[in-house]
C-alpha cells in the first residue's frame, strides 16, 4: 500500500505529540548549556571516552554509509520549540546508552528556526549553539557518528520564498560552527520537506544551501532527501547535485495505518487502532517494492542511502506486530546497502523505556539482534 499523504498535522497538533508521546514525564534535568571543554572527560565513564575527535579527514560517501551503519534518532529533544517541552532532556547518559546498545550513529532532530533572529542576521543564539556542541562532543567523545539536522522549520514549508534567505543563512552559521568537526559529523539541510516546498521548489534550495554549505565545509558529506515528507516515493522526482559528497535519504512508516494508528497528529488516526502487521508475504511484498525503488533511484543517482526514520508509535500497537515490521524493515534495509536511524530513543516510538530505564527489549533486540 502507497502513502497517500505523510500525515496531515492538526493546529498544534506536534506539541500534542510530544506532550502524549511519553506517558510519564521523566526526571527534569535542567537544559542547562555545557560550557565544558569538550576534552574533558568528567561526563564519560572512562570506558567509554575515546580519543579526543581527530581534524576533518574526507570520507567517501558510500564509506560513510557502512560507518553510519545502525542509529537512533535523539527526538522529541531539540527539535521541540523548546527542549523539554515534549518531554524529554538530553542527558550524557543517553549517549553510552547508545554506544552501549550497538548503535553507531545518533541523528540529533534540531528546531533551529525557534532559536534564531527572525530578521538579517538570524543570528543563532549562542547558547543553543552551545546546547548543540555539548550533543556533538557527547557524539564524538563515544566514537558515534551525529547527523545535526534542521527540523520542523514549520514556516518554510508554508512560504518557501520568504524564509530561503533566513534559512541559508541559518545553513551558513551551523556549517561554520562545525567546520572544523571530524568527517563523522554530517550535515542534514532539512527534515521531510512539504507543503509548498514541493519538488522543484526544494531542488534549487537544497542546491543553493550546499552552496553555501561548500563555501566552508567543501568535502563534507551533506544528506539530500525528496520533497513530499521525504517518503521512500519523492526521491524519483529529484535530480542528484552534481556534487560527490552527498547521502541520500528517506523516511520508512508504511503502512502508514500501522506505524501511526492512534497518532494525536496524524488525522484519522484512532481508526487505525488494532493494525497489526504478520509479516505476510502481501505486507512483505509492499515493503520490498518501496525499498528497491529506492535502491533503484539510488543506483541510477550513484548515490548511497541512509534511512534516516522508520519506526512505529507504541502507544497501541502490539508489541509483537512492531517488532516484525522494526526486524524487516531493518533487515530489508540492510540487505541494499542502506544505513539507518530508528525513530527513536525514548518517547512515544522510544527503543529505550525510560521510565523503567531499560530496553524495550523487543524493539532493541529487532534493531540490534544479538
Ligand atoms: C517528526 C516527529 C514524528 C515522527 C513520526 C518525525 O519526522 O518530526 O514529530 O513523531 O516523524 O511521525
Amino acid at each position: 500500500m502507497k502513502r497517500i499523504t505523510r500525515r496531515t498535522l492538526l493546529a498544534g497538533g506536534l506539541v500534542l505529540a510530544g506532550a502524549t508521546a511519553c506517558a510519564a514525564p521523566p526526571p527534569r534535568t535542567p537544559a542547562t548549556p555545557s560550557t565544558e571543554n569538550p576534552s574533558s572527560a568528567t561526563q564519560v565513564p572512562s570506558t567509554q571516552a575515546t580519543a579526543m575527535p581527530q581534524p576533518f579527514e574526507p570520507i567517501d560517501a558510500f564509506e560513510q554509509i557502512k560507518q553510519l551503519g545502525r542509529g537512533v534518532n535523539f527526538g522529541n529533544a531539540l527539535e521541540a520549540p523548546k527542549e523539554g517541552e515534549w518531554g524529554m532532556v538530553l542527558e550524557a547518559r543517553f549517549f553510552d546508552l547508545v554506544k552501549e546498545g550497538g548503535f553507531a550513529t545518533i541523528r540529533l532532530p534540531t528546531k533551529w528556526s525557534a532559536h534564531a533572529l527572525r530578521e538579517a542576521p538570524y543570528t543563532v543564539d549562542e547558547t543553543f549553539f552551545q546546547r548543540v556542541d555539548w550533543a556533538v562532543d557527547n557524539a564524538l567523545k563515544r566514537g558515534l557518528n551525529i547527523v545535526v539536522n534542521m527540523h520542523h522549520y514549520d514556516e518554510i514549508f508554508i512560504d518557501p520564498q520568504k524564509e530561503r534567505e533566513r534559512f541559508i543563512a541559518l545553513w551558513a552559521q551551523i556549517a561554520e560552527r562545525y567546520k572544523d568537526t571530524p568527517a563523522s559529523v554530517v550535515f542534514e539541510p532539512l527534515n521531510e520537506p512539504n507543503g509548498a516546498l514541493s519538488s522543484g521548489v526544494w531542488q534549487r534550495l537544497f542546491e543553493d544551501t550546499l552552496a553555501e554549505i561548500r563555501k566552508t565545509n567543501p568535502t563534507r558529506n551533506v544528506v539530500f532527501t525528496g520533497a513530499d515528507w521525504g517518503g521512500p516515493s519523492a526521491l524519483k522526482a529529484m535530480k542528484r547535485p552534481d556534487d560527490p559528497h552527498l547521502i541520500a535519504t528517506f523516511h520508512y512508516y508504511l503502512p502508514f495505518q500501522f506505524t501511526h494508528q492512534g497518532a494525536e497528529w496524524a488525522n484519522g488516526s484512532e481508526a487505525w487502532i488494532g493494525t497489526e502487521w504478520k509479516r505476510t508475504s502481501n505486507e512483505r511484498v509492499n515493503i520490498d517494492f518501496d525499498l528497491d525503488n529506492v535502491a533503484k533511484w539510488a543506483r541510477e543517482n550513484d548515490i548511497p542511502v541512509w534511512m534516516g526514520e522508520f519506526g512505529s508509535y507504541g502507544k497501541h500497537a502490539d508489541m509483537e506486530s512492531r517488532r516484525l515490521w522494526t526486524d524487516y524493515v531493518a533487515r530489508e534495509a540492510e540487505r541494499r546497502g542502506f544505513a539507518w536511524a530508528y525513530w527513536e530513543f525514548g518517547a512515544g516510538f522510544g527503543v529505550f523505556d525510560r521510565a523503567k530505564n531499560a530496553w524495550v527489549e523487543p524493539i532493541h533486540t529487532a534493531l540490534i539482534p544479538q
